[in-house]
């Protein structure tokens, strides 16, 4: 059929159609690189409002400055990177995360909405970290201990060694532990221990939590919520 119809064409014309169409072709295959591009005030948008009418955005949970909610373990997001929120974020839509509370969020999202909020987020200075317990010197110091040094004859290797020496992360490899809520970090940390996967990145983490007694992840926990941002937002 193509033969047919390109034969009452004349050679000429034929091959400027055919450039002109390769080149059309071209165009639509590479929409402008900024169309592309992370946009964090559509992230922003999100976070304040959401994608549907009649939901919330991110923020009524994890708050505009991404600071979440400590106390009752919603996890800041100020702090990671956008690699990050962005890998977690597809977990939790394609259920490779399980969580009550974020899947019906996540799944609302288009992929590029989900770069866009990473963006926003990732963009945000860190807010101050929270003072636990004032009581707990104890327990930090501990805490300190295990995060810096491991429990070697246990076979739980030091923190600092994959989160990084200031607990700042290590780009999609490892999070951002500094300054995020202890009831957060404790609960990630005893389903580990239990042997619940969380995800594909978890392993690691099954095995490091394996070994753990319940104060020693008390304690890291408590150390970690109060130590300081290692730096403004996204840049690890
Ligand atoms: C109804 C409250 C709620 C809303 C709204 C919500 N989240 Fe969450 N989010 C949570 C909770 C609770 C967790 C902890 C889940 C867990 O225990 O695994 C969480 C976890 C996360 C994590 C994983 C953090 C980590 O340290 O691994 C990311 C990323 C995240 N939320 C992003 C978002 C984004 C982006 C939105 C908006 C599109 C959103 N959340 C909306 C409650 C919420
Ligand atoms: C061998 C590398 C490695 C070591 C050592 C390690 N971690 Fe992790 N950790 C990871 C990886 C990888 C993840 C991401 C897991 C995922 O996405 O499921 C993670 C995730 C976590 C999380 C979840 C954070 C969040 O935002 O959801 C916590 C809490 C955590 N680690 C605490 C610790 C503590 C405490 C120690 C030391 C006792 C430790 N880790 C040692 C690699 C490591």
């Amino acid at each position: 059929m193509h033969q047919a119809a390109g034969s009452i064409i004349r050679p000429g014309w034929r091959r400027a159609g055919a450039l002109a169409l390769l080149g059309a072709t071209l165009l639509a295959a590479r929409p402008s690189r900024a169309a592309d591009a992370p946009d964090p005030a559509a992230g922003r948008a999100i976070a304040e409002s959401g994608v549907l009418t009649g939901h919330v955005g991110c923020s009524a949970c994890h708050l505009m400055n991404g600071a979440g909610q400590p106390d009752v373990g919603i996890p800041r997001l100020a702090g990671f990177t956008a690699a990050y929120l962005e890998q977690q974020l597809g977990f939790f839509a394609t259920d490779k995360r399980a969580s009550i509370w974020m899947a019906p969020y996540a799944r609302m999202l288009t992929p590029k909405q989900i770069q866009d909020v990473a963006a926003y987020y990732a963009g945000l200075p860190e807010p101050p970290s929270v003072e636990s317990d004032p009581a707990g010197d104890a327990l930090r110091a501990r805490g300190k201990e295990v995060f810096q040094k491991g429990n070697m004859s246990k076979g739980v290797m030091p923190c600092g060694g994959c989160h990084g020496p200031a607990g700042q992360g290590m780009g999609t490899f490892a999070p951002h532990l500094a300054g995020q809520s202890a009831p957060y970090l404790l609960e990630q940390l005893r389903h580990w221990h239990q042997g619940r996967q969380r995800d594909p990145m978890g392993k690691m983490m099954a095995t490091e939590a394996h070994a753990m007694t319940d104060s020693d992840m008390q304690a890291v926990a408590s150390y970690l919520q109060s130590l300081p941002a290692p730096g403004a937002g996204g840049a690890k």
